[in-house]
C-alpha cells in the first residue's frame, strides 16, 4: 500500500505556524520601493486618471508621501519629475532647481533614512518625448545623450541622491555616468540600472501620468523587443560589466523567466518593477469587482520575490505594507 511518493509537507502546511518553516520566499514592506510623480510649480497633488490612488505631488507633498511610506516600513522611494516647460535637449533634467533634485534634497533633510532613488531620463523633459537628442532625421542620437544623461546624474547626486536609476536605455551610458560621478569624487554612488527594459505597452498609464507620450515614432529602437529573452540577458551583462550596481527587468509579471535569468547568470542584486498598466490592471478589475485586490495585489508581489526580485518597485507599495502589517 502507499507505494508512490507524497508530499507530505502539504500536510504540515495545514497546520498553522508550521507553514512558514518550510517557506520559500518572503514578502515584507522592506522589499518595496515607492514610485512617484514630483511636479514643477504644483500647488498641493493631482490626481492621474489611468492610476487611481496614485497622485502628482508637489514638493511638500512628496516629502510627506516619502515621511508615510518610511512609517509603513518601506524603505525607499523613487522619484520621477514633470518641468513646467519642456525643450528639445530635456534641460530640464539637470536643473539643479528642478522637482527633482528639490525633492531629493526636501526628503533627505526631512527623512535622512529614506533612501532616495532618482531616475534618470530624459523622456519627460524633452518637447519630443524621446530619451534623447534627437539627430535632424528625428532618430535618437545615442552617443550625444550620453553627456546629457551624466550632466543629470551629477545634478541628482549634489541634491543628494542615495541611488541613481537611469531608465533611458542608451548604449553605454552606465558607463558614462559612472565616470562622471568618479570624477566627481562620488565613487561610492551606488547605480541600479534599468537594465533590461522592454518596449511595453505596460507603460501607457505612467506616460499619462508624466506627460511623457513619444510626439512620433516609438521607442523600440532603444527598449527591448518582448520577444527576445536571451538578448534581455545580455543588456543586464552588459550593464553589469559597465558597473551597474544593481540591476533591473520592467515590467515585471509579463517578464518573470527573464527576472529568473537575469538573477540566474548575473548573481548581483536585482530590481523588478511592477509598472503602471500592471497596476492599472489590477485597480480597475478590482473596481469593477471582478478580482479581489488585496489577494492579488500579494500574489503578484510574491510571484515577482519568487522569481528572483531582491527588490519590488510598485506603486502598491504603501497598501502591501499595510497589508503586511
Ligand atoms: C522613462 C520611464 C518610463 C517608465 C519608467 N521610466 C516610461 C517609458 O519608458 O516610456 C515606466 C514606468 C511605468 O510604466 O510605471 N523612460
Amino acid at each position: 500500500m502507499s507505494a508512490f511518493p507524497r508530499t507530505r509537507l502539504r500536510r504540515l502546511r495545514r497546520t498553522g505556524a508550521l507553514r512558514d518553516l518550510v517557506r520559500e520566499t518572503t514578502l515584507a514592506p522592506s522589499d518595496l520601493v515607492l514610485p512617484m510623480f514630483v511636479q514643477e510649480g504644483l500647488d498641493g497633488r493631482t490626481s492621474i486618471g489611468s492610476m487611481p490612488g496614485v497622485d502628482r505631488f508637489s514638493v511638500a507633498e512628496a516629502v510627506a508621501e516619502a515621511g508615510a511610506a518610511a512609517a509603513l516600513g518601506v524603505p525607499a522611494v523613487l522619484l520621477f519629475g514633470i518641468p513646467r516647460e519642456k525643450d528639445p535637449d530635456g534641460s530640464g533634467a539637470w536643473d539643479d532647481e528642478g522637482a527633482v533634485q528639490l525633492t531629493t534634497r526636501a526628503i533627505k533633510d526631512a527623512h535622512p533614512d529614506v533612501i532616495v532613488i532618482t531616475d534618470l531620463c530624459l523622456c519627460e523633459y524633452t518637447s519630443h518625448g524621446h530619451c534623447g537628442r534627437l539627430r535632424d532625421d528625428g532618430s535618437v542620437d545615442n552617443d550625444e545623450t550620453l553627456g546629457l544623461l551624466a550632466r543629470t546624474a551629477l545634478s541628482q547626486a549634489r541634491a543628494g541622491a542615495d541611488v541613481i536609476a537611469p531608465s533611458d536605455m542608451m548604449d553605454g551610458r552606465v558607463a558614462a555616468i559612472r565616470e562622471a560621478l568618479d570624477d566627481e569624487g562620488l565613487s561610492d554612488l551606488p547605480i541600479m540600472s534599468y537594465s533590461t527594459k522592454f518596449a511595453s505597452a505596460f507603460y501607457g498609464p505612467f506616460r499619462e501620468a508624466a506627460d511623457s507620450t513619444p510626439a512620433f515614432g516609438d521607442r523600440r529602437s532603444y527598449q527591448m523587443d518582448p520577444a527576445n529573452g536571451a538578448e534581455a540577458v545580455r543588456e543586464s551583462v552588459l550593464d553589469a560589466q559597465e558597473g551597474a550596481d544593481i540591476l533591473m527587468v520592467k515590467p515585471a509579471l509579463p517578464y518573470l523567466d527573464v527576472l529568473w535569468r537575469v538573477k540566474e547568470r548575473t548573481g548581483l542584486p536585482l530590481a523588478a518593477y511592477h509598472v503602471s498598466g500592471e497596476y492599472a490592471m489590477i485597480k480597475a478589475a478590482a473596481a469593477a469587482g471582478y478580482i479581489d485586490e488585496r489577494a492579488i495585489v500579494l500574489e503578484t508581489l510574491t510571484a515577482i520575490r519568487r522569481a528572483g526580485a531582491d527588490i519590488v518597485i510598485t506603486y502598491y507599495a504603501k497598501d502591501a505594507a499595510k497589508w503586511l502589517q
